[in-house]
């Protein structure tokens, strides 16, 4: 059985609000939890696997052009070696700007600087690294003294391009103006467990272990990759240490131990080394960006100007999405928004943690930053000001708005002064103190899902989804949605995920998983609930369940004798995509202390409020929005990709080198979660929340410095040498 929801109006109505187990929104413990904390929680490649064989990918050593040939027979004769691998299938690309599309890259052509080329299978993992070293190939390039790997260099195409009325006038009518220049770096989209893959072939049937974000999509890539049907693979990834973008699409450890199992009749475990996740997978483009704001005198805007330029691969069609919160976050009648794309030989550019306002609401909140000293106003009061009633190019009306709230009540806990603000007032020792703020906002996504939920006589229930849970709580909150709806302590449910032979649920990116996939099991719920009125003789405003039956009254075994319930939900978002603007807001507040000497800057306190429609898991959502903010601190102060102009290579490609905020990078953090109902968002009316803690909170942090020491800088990240740079005299 079916229950199926296509949301084409707001739900005004959602029956979590009337339910008696009352657990929706508790801070309950991840159910995963003491499986992690343990080290019990099986990842990809830890999965038990007899006779596995082992296989280390080769990665190319040059940044542009073609391998002419492969001598394979040194690396043959090197101790337990197998096979190597080197087929056409291989150089399927690695990395995935567009979920739900892996296309082939031609035979043997290379476009970036590591990626992978062929698989050396052997016994063992050191054998196969061994061997790996001894594989020769012969290599024409194109002239390796121009590899286009400087975005600046080369010509853009333009990929974006939107305007209402006249900004150039606009800036030079209006009584104050910014016009300032931005760049930001790119970022990786390492996660905590390295990409690992485990494939084993029966003849029928591809059984693979993989850490992956989107199996739903996955399946089909892979099938695709390695000529298969669909119902001839199954995807399994249960516990996911992090995607952060890198695991949206299907991957080349995956791809290349498939197709070695496949040849080999033998299970074979690609596992990346930390090199290689830095290397191959997806990278978010460093931007340039040129922010224009207008302003009447009490700093009403009237021009909004934003123009960026990224960079990908050539082919690529992903472009990191810079300008999405600033079409509609403030008023401003006379805009421009343009987005330009440069094709460089660096790897793909791609979905990395919050794409687009990651990098593009840092520098508009700058700038907004810049603006009201330019006004002399107070930047709360400069936003709260130019919060539009629609938005402001396509008149639509938003599903829910919190930026006003967020602002008020964050300012409020963190003691905000808004008297005139003027930089370099406090001084402690060597240290100049500092506060800023900047607002937050980040698009609600939402996609198609599907849940399998049972209701057993015995007052126990199954959720069934092939969806992921990457670490954010997935798991848990399904517990805490079925629980609510059909009256079990959240113990009682078991939530099975991960598995393709499972409903195919939304996938987790784009903060689009919680809200998406508790819908489809929220339908699913309701289904049951509608059979159990006729079991229970009651009608549905009636139908009161917990602890395990009727509130009051018959058990579900009395009720349901030795028969179970089950129903499959089908969500999908509907019409009402286009009709409603749906975000989340938020705003941060940062104090920091620059080094007068050194320019060393330390965050010594944060709090964000955030307003993402219903909390769900009070604990899980307070997680999301401090890792948010934590990456907040990486973008403003350390995190950057670093290439070699000489041969386009990544030069910081592990943890060490590449910098993000460790624990004593993290001061306390705190967050206000400014709950709201957003009808239009979804049935259950919550919105994404993973992503929105890092969009914008970077400029939090630069403001702060700039208050602290009176350093404006405008290149992300902002590290000391930068800071001193622009120091004043
Ligand atoms: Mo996210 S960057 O869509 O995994």
């Amino acid at each position: 059985m079916t229950g199926q929801f296509t949301q084409d109006a707001p739900e005004t109505e959602c029956l979590l609000d009337s339910m008696r187990q009352d657990v929706i929104g508790k801070p309950l413990v991840r159910i995963d939890a003491l499986a992690k904390a343990t080290g019990t929680a099986t990842y990809a490649a830890e999965y038990p696997v007899k006779d596995c064989l082992e296989g280390v990918l080769v990665t190319a050593p040059f940044a542009r052009g073609r391998i002419t040939g492969i001598d394979i027979d040194t690396c043959l004769a090197c101790d337990g070696v197998v096979a190597v691998i080197d087929n056409e299938k291989l150089i399927a690309r690695c990395a995935q700007g567009t979920a739900g599309e892996a296309p082939v890259q031609e035979v043997r052509k290379v476009a970036y600087w590591g990626q992978p080329f062929a698989l050396v299978v052997a016994e063992t993992f050191e054998q196969a690294r061994d061997a790996s070293k001894h594989l020769k190939i012969t290599i024409q390039d194109d002239d390796l003294s121009d590899i286009p790997c400087d975005p600046q260099a080369v010509e853009p195409e333009n990929q974006q391009y939107s305007s209402q009325g006249d900004l150039p006038h606009a800036m030079t009518e209006a009584p104050h103006s910014v016009d300032a220049k931005f760049t930001t770096a790119g970022h990786a989209s390492a996660a905590m467990e390295p990409h690992a893959a485990i494939a084993q072939w029966d003849g029928q049937t591809l059984t693979v272990h993989a850490s992956l974000q989107m199996l739903n999509y996955n399946i089909s890539e892979l099938a695709d990759a390695v000529g298969l049907e669909e119902n001839q693979v199954r995807i399994v990834s249960r516990f996911v240490g992090g995607g952060f973008g890198s695991k949206l699409g299907i991957s080349a450890e995956t791809v290349a131990a498939s197709l070695a199992a496949m040849q080999l009749k033998r299970p074979v475990r690609v596992a990346m080394s930390r090199q290689q996740v830095f290397q191959c997978v997806m990278r978010r483009s460093e931007t340039s960006q040129r922010m224009r704001l207008a302003a009447g005198k009490d700093g009403t805007l009237q021009g909004f100007g934003h123009e960026a330029l990224v960079s990908n691969l050539p082919d690529e069609q992903f472009a990191e999405p810079v300008l999405q919160s600033s079409e509609f976050l403030y008023a401003g009648d006379n805009r421009l928004l343009t987005l330009d794309l440069a094709r460089v030989h660096r790897m793909t550019a791609g979905s990395v943690r919050a794409p687009g306002e990651a990098v593009g609401m840092p520098t508009l909140e700058v700038a907004m930053d810049m603006l009201a000293e330019a006004c002399s106003i107070d930047p709360v009061e400069l936003r709260l000001k130019n919060i539009p009633d629609r938005h402001p190019m396509k008149g639509t009306p938003f599903s829910s708005h919190k930026l006003a709230e967020c602002l008020q009540q964050g300012a409020e806990a963190f003691g905000w002064d808004s008297g005139l603000r003027k930089p370099r007032q406090r001084r402690e020792g060597e240290w100049w103190i500092g506060t800023g703020m900047a607002s937050a906002a980040r698009v609600h996504n939402i996609a198609k899902a599907k849940a399998r939920v049972t209701l057993n006589p015995d007052g126990t229930a199954l959720v069934e989804s092939d969806m992921t849970d990457l670490g954010t709580g997935t798991y848990t909150i399904l517990g805490q949605i079925a629980g609510e709806m059909l009256g079990l302590d959240p113990s009682n449910v078991l939530v099975d995920l991960g598995d393709t032979r499972l409903p195919r649920g939304p996938g987790s990116g784009g903060s689009w998983g919680a809200a998406s996939i508790a819908s489809a099991v929220y339908v699913a719920c309701k289904a049951i609930r509608e059979k159990l009125t006729k079991y229970a003789n009651v009608t549905e405003g009636e139908l009161n369940l917990k602890d395990g039956g009727v509130e009051g009254g018959a058990s579900f075994a009395q009720l349901l004798g030795d028969k179970e319930l089950r129903e499959e939900g089908h969500y999908e978002p509907g019409d009402i995509e286009d009709d409603y603007v749906a975000a989340g807001f938020g705003a941060y507040f940062a104090e920091v202390r620059v080094n007068a000497f050194t320019g060393e800057t330390r965050v010594n306190r944060m709090t964000g409020a955030f307003g993402f429609g219903r909390v769900l898991n009070e604990r899980t959502a307070r997680s999301q929005c401090q890792g948010g903010m934590v990456w907040s601190i990486g973008a403003a102060l350390t995190e950057a990709l670093h290439f070699d102009p000489r041969d386009g290579h990544l030069v910081n490609c592990d943890l060490a080198e590449y910098h993000v905020p460790v624990n004593r990078d993290v001061p306390e953090l705190e967050v206000i979660m400014v709950e709201e109902r957003d009808p239009a968002a979804s049935p259950i009316q919550a919105k994404g929340i993973g992503e929105l803690g890092m969009c914008g909170g970077a400029a939090a942090i630069a403001n702060a410095i700039y208050n602290a020491c009176g350093a404006r800088v405008r290149d992300f990240p902002i590290t000391p040498d930068r800071v001193v740079a622009c120091m004043p005299d």
